[in-house]
């Protein structure tokens, strides 16, 4: 995959999340980082376990801030973190366990899922906040 590049089109128009989504977007970009330049399992299993340890984090905060002010589709974005988390986790333990090497496949399900999941559902929520007064 290529390097993220977070800019306007990630904006979800509440700087926070759009902070902890740069953030996001970096973690995984220096997980490509490191599958390129064929770093050792030791450095690679420590991204990874920053990357999943961070998108908990992350979720938990942009659900507390959507359940705060009632947000209509919080179910839907719930259930999309949810499996997400688990497939992260279940790849966080096949690879430390030697079962499943870093591959140009799990990078671009990561990419490609973090990348829709914020232009498509997340940015849902921006005028949402922004009317409650989150910005
Ligand atoms: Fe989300």
């Amino acid at each position: 995959m290529a390097a993220i590049k977070w800019d306007s089109t990630f904006s979800v128009s509440v700087a926070e999340m759009d902070q902890q989504h740069q953030k996001l977007i970096a973690l995984v970009n220096e997980l490509d980082d490191a599958m390129r330049q064929g770093k050792g399992k030791e450095v690679v299993s420590k991204v990874i376990g920053g990357l999943v340890t961070y998108t908990r984090t992350h979720f938990g905060a942009e659900e507390r801030l959507l359940t705060q002010h009632g947000y209509p589709e919080l179910d839907v974005q719930k259930k999309e973190h949810e499996d997400f988390v688990a497939k992260a986790a279940q790849f966080q333990v096949d690879y430390n366990s030697g079962r499943m090497g870093l591959s140009i496949q799990i990078m671009n399900f990561l990419s490609n899922w973090l990348q829709h999941h914020i232009k498509v559902l997340d940015k849902k929520y921006g005028p949402f906040l922004n009317g409650k007064g989150v910005r």
